[in-house]
Formats: C-alpha cells, structure tokens, sequence
C-alpha cells in the first residue's frame, strides 16, 4: 500500500522553483525545503533522508549502494535533472526505489547552449570580449580576432538523443551543416528528419568540424576524449560539451588546444567541477566556458520543478509515471 500524501515526508534538497513545491503542498505533501545556498555534506543528506520518504534532489547528491542500503525505506527519488550518474540506479532498482528525472523540458535551452558556444568559440567571442577589457581595442585590424565560418561545415553529434538532435537541427537549420553521428543504437528518425549519417566512433573523431559531445555518463564513455581522440580529431575541429565533464580529459584537452592539435574548445561541464578560476583554458582565445548552466533559464527550470513534483505526485497516486528510469523498481515489493 502506497502512503497517503499526509504521511508523506519529501526533502527538497534545495531551493528548487516555487512551481514544484507548491504543486507537492497543493496535494497535501509534506515538504522539508534544505535552507542552505550550498549543497548538503554527505552526512546531513543522509541524516535528512533518514527523515524522509521521498527525495526531491539533483546532481550535487550523492546517492550511492550504501547511501540507499541505509535509506532503503525512502519511496521515490526524484532527481531535478536529465543526468541521473550521482543515483546508482541498478541499487535503487534492486532496493523496489524508483527513479525519475526531468528529460525533454531543457533539451531546447540545453542545445541553445551548446549551438552559442559553439559560435562563441568560432568567432573567439569571449576571448575578444575580455580583450576590449584588458584595453587591447585601440584600432581597426584587418587581421584581428579572426574566427572560421561554420556554414557547409560537417557535425558530429556524439549521443543523439534528445539533446543532441535539438543541436543537430539547430545546426543544420542556422548553418546547412552536415550530420554525422555515433550513439549506442542507430537513430531512424534523426536519419530521415535529419539526413543524419551513422558512424563508428573513429570515424566520428576523424570527421567531425565541429564534435558535440550529448552522451550519458557511462563507464564506457567516462574519460573517452583524451589525448587519443584529440589527436584523431581535424587540426580546425572544435570540441563543445555541454553533457559531462568527465568524459573528457581536462588536461589532455588543453594540451591539445596549446599544441594546435585541434583548434577550439566550447564546454558548459568541466572536469572537475567547479573549474578553479586559474585554469588554463580560462586564457584560452578559442575556448569558451559556462559554468554548467545548459538548463538555466527561468521557463526551463519551472517546468523540471513541476515535472520532478509530478513524478513523485503520480507514484503515490498510483498512477504511470514516463519519466522513470528504472521501471523494473517498480515490480520489487519493497521492504517496508
Ligand atoms: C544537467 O546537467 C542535467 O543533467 O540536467
């Protein structure tokens, strides 16, 4: 038997969008906001959950096998985000805990970022912008700040799902770019909607002017971009991540900048995260870098808060929830 919302206790673990909390308070909810600015320690998260029977929570949590061993009497995890890799999903699953995330609602302001950075980084716009700073505009230069055209240029989308695909029409739209893609399954409709071509991943590094990295983090692609894969990339490739900074290797990123290897950078994830504000690439003139901001418009963040409320909404109601990504929770009969 599901609880009744009364007897439910939900840890919001920060100050998500009003959207979400008043829609959980509406049906009754009991909802404990997280006060602090920063993330929660591990410990205080954990002594919380034990407070609590669902979670309302995001990236910056870890939620591992012994965190959930000792939570196994939370109902619903509900994750503020599309990247679910701080849930070990597999233990959630095993343990009868549902997992839902918030896909769709920020694939358009997610692609948006990426097809601005990468125009950023192709025009040397940040760089050229922080020079007018350091008081280096004194004159007309023919020769300054030039950047490469992106028009006819091919794309290469690494993990064509959602995401990827808005980035792949954003480019084929704005700039008649050709499409080049690898993924774990061959995508029929992108290759139709799209004249999307699949490629194997060497031929994707080999390819690409302009690689854009919307895959999962998996143990398969964590640390894929490294000095190997640069090396394999055109000299004029520029590389842009908006998906997760440990699937490239930050430092064999940047010796590939340095050494001309490829020529252009543009991430919104970085490795680690936060990035220390001394990094090289900071310097970079054909590098930009946000700090994970893909999802961060007003609209955008709203509609992830009422979709995070919903799942945990429908899960007592009993009713189907579509943004689960471990279904298979469901059939476990939970300890209770
Ligand atoms: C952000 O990185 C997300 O996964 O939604």
């Amino acid at each position: 038997m599901r609880r009744n919302p009364g007897e439910v206790n939900v840890l919001v673990t920060r100050k998500f969008p009003e959207r979400g909390m008043e829609l959980l308070k509406d049906q009754g909810f009991g909802v404990s906001v997280w006060p602090g600015e920063e993330p929660m320690t591990d410990k205080e998260f954990l002594k919380e959950a034990k407070l609590s029977t669902a979670l309302f929570c995001t990236l910056s949590e870890k939620v591992d096998r012994s965190f959930l061993e000792e939570c196994s009497h939370i109902d619903i995890i509900s994750q503020f985000g599309v990247g679910y890799d701080n849930i070990d999903v597999e233990a959630a699953g095993e343990l009868g805990i549902p997992v839902c995330n918030t896909p769709d609602v920020l694939s358009d302001a997610t692609a948006d970022v990426a097809f601005a950075l990468m125009i950023n980084v192709s025009r040397k716009m940040f760089w050229l912008h922080k020079s007018i700073a350091r008081g280096e505009w004194k004159y007309f230069r023919p020769g300054y700040g030039l950047g490469i055209e992106l028009r006819g240029k091919t794309l290469g989308i690494f993990g064509l799902g959602r995401i990827g695909t808005e980035m792949a029409k954003r480019c084929k739209g704005a700039f008649g770019m050709e499409v080049i893609y690898h993924n774990r399954n061959r995508k029929a409709e992108a290759e139709k909607e799209l004249g999307a071509r699949y490629v194997s991943f060497e031929e994707l590094l080999l390819h690409s002017d302009i690689l854009s990295v919307h895959a999962n983090l998996t143990n398969e692609t964590e640390g894929i971009f490294d000095m190997n894969a640069f090396r394999k990339m055109k000299s004029s490739a520029i590389f842009i991540n908006t998906a997760r900074g440990l699937m490239h290797d930050e430092n064999d990123l940047a010796t590939a900048l340095q050494k001309g290897i490829i020529w252009g950078a543009g991430l919104d994830v970085t490795n680690p995260e936060p990035m220390e504000s001394d990094n090289p690439l900071l310097e970079m003139e054909n590098v930009a870098v946000l700090p994970h901001i893909g999802s961060a418009t007003t609209e955008t963040r709203n509609r992830m808060s009422e979709l995070a409320a919903s799942a945990i909404v429908s899960y007592y109601r009993g009713e189907r929830i579509d943004n689960i990504v471990n279904p298979q929770a469901l059939d476990i009969k939970k300890r209770e």
